[in-house]
């Protein structure tokens, strides 16, 4: 290091004492990454592509290997991709130096990056640990998802060295970092490691230290609450996840990345979100735990939500509806505002007949679905109530902006009075009029909205309490979640008003107060506000 800073008194390892010194990024050149998991070896290839030396440090031989056979795989991924030369990725490689002699390897670390499981009693030990080993003037930093970093420092004598580093899955390339200080995380530290992140290609956000963070406080819920639709049967998990891929324009579905940041991790996210908050939003969903228990945890372990042992590419090899007989006769019910009109052109053009009221010919009754309604209630004021189908579109322009997904996403909403096989009927139409689809159940928000508005909810209520400014909450959403669009800027697009009018018919559908709009959505509602200007 080329600043010397003590954090401890003359003769002792550790810091009582700040200097105001702030160590410029070059200053770090060695650095231990301890734990070479998913996170670990992702953040040992980032920092060694920085040009720093790496210790890669893991608890037995077997790990260790794990580790570094993950770490090669995504170096080769690079070559074999024309972004690294086989030259670049030897060098990359010599500059790790993978161990499990922790007391070594540390002891000349200017930085230790901690990547250990999400458990706070190995933490608090491994810290207690460090603090004795590594120099007087290295920063300790913890990669932890969700867990109090005040309390991992707590188990140090010198918690003014240690701060939160929270990097996104796969850490090469999500663009975000969380700098977290501790009430007793020297400003300096903090200074000097989102200096850092900066110098490794990455965005930093500083946070203090709550549970989640920013990122996963509004991410790991809406997951949660994905497989919650899951479970009570309200889709597919292809189609769950489809909803946020063709409808909110995310890169991945949440079922697909509950599989790449491992069911585990999320559990663990929840329970230490639960614990600090309460409330029903944070109750881990039954089939997380059952997924857990049974260590199907997603991509690490061969299975989660989607199998990935099976030959070929197991999340698009999902099971698509059953498709059924096209109707020769649809009858759609327009409103007064003809949302409906452009479909009743695609479906004519297809040759199919379309009639404005249901007869005995009619093979299929189309209605208009709104988020807000029950589409039960349309269902009824027809004479065919069993042949009723919702349709809702999610049009660029709203979630997905124009230019960025044409055509959007048409939600085919059933209410439960649906004959069996209108599901199949409905499919096979969208298909030939070439409608991208997916099939709920009649309950308000149906699927996009039912996720998107329940996590703009928290993004209003980080914001409301004063932990994170609307433009960090939407940066950390795109850089750490490749969201195209942070959640308050969806909000503003959607309107403030309609999100608040759809969480509250969820919430008099479910009784559920996780979906109460928080008192600043409803004023910023009535105000005409937006949150982003
Ligand atoms: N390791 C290293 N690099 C990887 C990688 C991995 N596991 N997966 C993908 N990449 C690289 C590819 O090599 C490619 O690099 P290139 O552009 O230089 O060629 C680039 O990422 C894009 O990859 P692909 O073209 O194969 O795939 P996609 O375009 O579909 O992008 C994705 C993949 C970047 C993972 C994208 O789907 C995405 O952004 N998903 C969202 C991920 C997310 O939300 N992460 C945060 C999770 S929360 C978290 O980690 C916090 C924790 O505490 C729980």
């Amino acid at each position: 290091m080329s600043v010397a800073v003590c954090y401890a008194p003359a003769g002792r390892k550790g810091p009582t004492t700040m200097t105001s010194n702030v160590i410029q990024p070059v200053g770090i050149r060695q650095v231990a990454v301890i734990g070479l998991g998913l996170m670990g070896s992702g953040i040992a290839e980032l920092v060694a592509r920085s040009g720093r030396r790496v210790d890669a440090i893991e608890v037995d031989q077997g790990f260790l290997d794990q580790g570094m056979a993950r770490l090669h795989a995504s170096l080769d991924r690079a070559v074999s991709r024309g972004k690294l030369t086989d030259a670049a990725r030897d060098e990359i490689l010599a500059r790790i130096r993978p161990t499990v002699d922790l007391a070594a390897a540390v002891a000349d670390a200017d930085l230790v990056i901690e990547a250990i499981p999400e458990r706070i009693d190995l933490k608090r030990t491994l810290f207690a640990q460090l603090d004795e080993v590594c120099r007087a003037n290295a920063i300790l930093a913890t990669n932890t998802s969700s867990l109090s970093i005040t309390e991992i420092a707590g188990g140090t004598r010198y918690p003014a060295r240690v701060a939160g580093l929270h990097f996104f899955n796969p850490a090469p390339v999500m663009k975000l970092v969380e700098v977290i200080s501790t009430v007793l995380t020297s400003p300096e530290i903090d200074e000097t490691l989102a200096l850092l992140s900066r110098d490794l290609g990455k965005t930093p956000i500083r946070v203090s230290d709550r549970a989640g963070f920013i990122v996963n406080a509004l991410l790991v819920p809406y997951l949660n609450h994905a497989i919650w639709l899951l479970e009570t049967a309200q889709a597919t998990r292809e189609d769950i996840d489809k909803a946020a891929t063709a409808g909110l324009g995310l890169p991945m579905g949440p079922l697909t990345l509950l599989d790449l940041i491992g069911l585990d991790t999320a559990l663990a996210v929840l329970e230490t979100l639960q614990a600090e908050f309460g409330g029903t939003r944070y109750v881990p969903a039954p089939l997380l735990r059952k997924l857990c228990d049974a260590r199907l945890f997603g991509r690490k372990s061969g299975r989660g939500f989607y199998d990935y042992q099976r030959p070929g590419s197991p999340a698009a090899a999902g099971k698509d509806h059953e498709v059924g007989p096209v109707p020769a006769e649809v009858a759609l019910i327009r409103e007064q505002d003809d949302s409906l009109g452009e479909l009743a052109g695609r479906i004519t053009a297809a040759g199919i007949s379309v009639v404005p009221h249901p007869s005995g010919q009619t093979g299929l009754v189309i209605v208009a679905a709104d988020p807000k309604q029950r589409v039960l209630d349309a269902a009824m004021a027809t004479a065919h109530p069993a042949d009723v189908v919702g349709v809702h579109f999610i049009r660029a322009g709203n979630f997905i902006r124009a230019g960025n997904g044409e055509p959007g996403l048409a939600e085919l909403v059933l209410p439960d009075v649906t004959a069996a096989g209108m599901a199949a009927k409905a499919a096979a139409l969208a298909a030939r009029i070439g409608l991208n689809a997916v099939i709920s159940r009649d309950r308000p928000g149906f699927l996009v909205e039912a996720l998107a508005y329940a996590q703009f909810n928290d993004a209003v209520r980080m914001f409301q309490d004063g932990y994170a400014s609307p433009a960090d909450i939407d940066t950390a959403m795109m850089l750490g979640c490749g969201y195209p669009h942070g959640p308050l800027q969806m909000l503003d697009d959607a309107g403030p008003a309609n999100v608040v009018s759809v969480l509250e018919a969820m919430h008099a559908a479910t009784g559920d107060p996780a979906y109460t709009p928080v008192p600043l959505l409803a004023e910023y509602a009535t105000a005409g506000i937006r949150f982003r200007s």
